[in-house]
């Protein structure tokens, strides 16, 4: 798969090498500080967006499928994450390139965009919002799970088929495991 974004590739984890998924995870745990253990297993299959350097991944992010629901709509919903820029590439532009072309990929392919973050900020400048109204996971036996901790990291980006939304009702996405939002 080839966007036109001048200086990103993109590629499904299935299809990234041993080697490059190691590049990616060092990139992430530099960027965090913390272990990315298990990760790539716990959000399942995604599209990775890279900005490349010479020979080098310089910021990461990737999309993966999941539904989130709120005021009745079902939504099919790109959620974003690993955002990231090796620690001394930061402040360069990179991660803003590697956003922009997700969000386009987003714009055209998903009812709604979604993520999860501490640093609103940063996505805000690229046209997202942060969601203002509780958060629940819906558990597999159809329970809804309040994560009042995760209220005001969660942020959307609306897409050319987003239903109108109001950003203060409760919005749920599935369970799975590792981070929930
Ligand atoms: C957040 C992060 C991905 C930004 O990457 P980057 O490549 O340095 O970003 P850019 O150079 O494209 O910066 C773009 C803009 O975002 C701003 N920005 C960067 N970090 C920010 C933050 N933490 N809060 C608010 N704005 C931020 C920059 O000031 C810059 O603004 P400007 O263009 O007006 O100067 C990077 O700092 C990082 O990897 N952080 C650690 C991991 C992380 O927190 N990831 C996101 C959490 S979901």
């Amino acid at each position: 798969m080839v966007l036109r974004m001048a200086g990103i590739k993109t590629a499904r984890t299935a299809e990234l090498s041993e080697g490059d998924l190691l590049e990616i995870t060092r990139l992430m745990e530099a960027a965090f500080g913390e272990s990315f253990e298990g990760y790539w297993d716990d959000i399942g299959p995604a599209l990775h967006f890279m900005a490349l350097g010479t020979g080098e991944v310089l910021a990461h992010a990737c999309v993966v499928d999941r539904e989130l629901h709120t005021q009745g709509h079902q939504l099919r919903t790109g959620y974003v994450e690993g955002v990231a820029a090796w620690p001394h590439q930061q402040g360069r532009g990179h991660s803003t390139k590697v956003m922009q072309a997700v969000n386009e990929f987003l714009v055209e392919n998903y009812q709604l965009g979604g993520l999860s973050t501490g640093v609103n900020g940063f996505y805000a400048k690229l046209g997202w919002e942060t969601w203002k109204g509780r958060t629940y996971i819906r558990m597999r036996d159809g329970a809804l799970a309040r994560t009042a901790e995760e209220d005001g990291t969660v942020m959307i980006l609306k897409t050319k088929s987003t239903p109108a939304l109001n950003t203060k009702a409760p919005i749920s996405a599935e369970w799975r495991p590792g981070e929930l939002w």
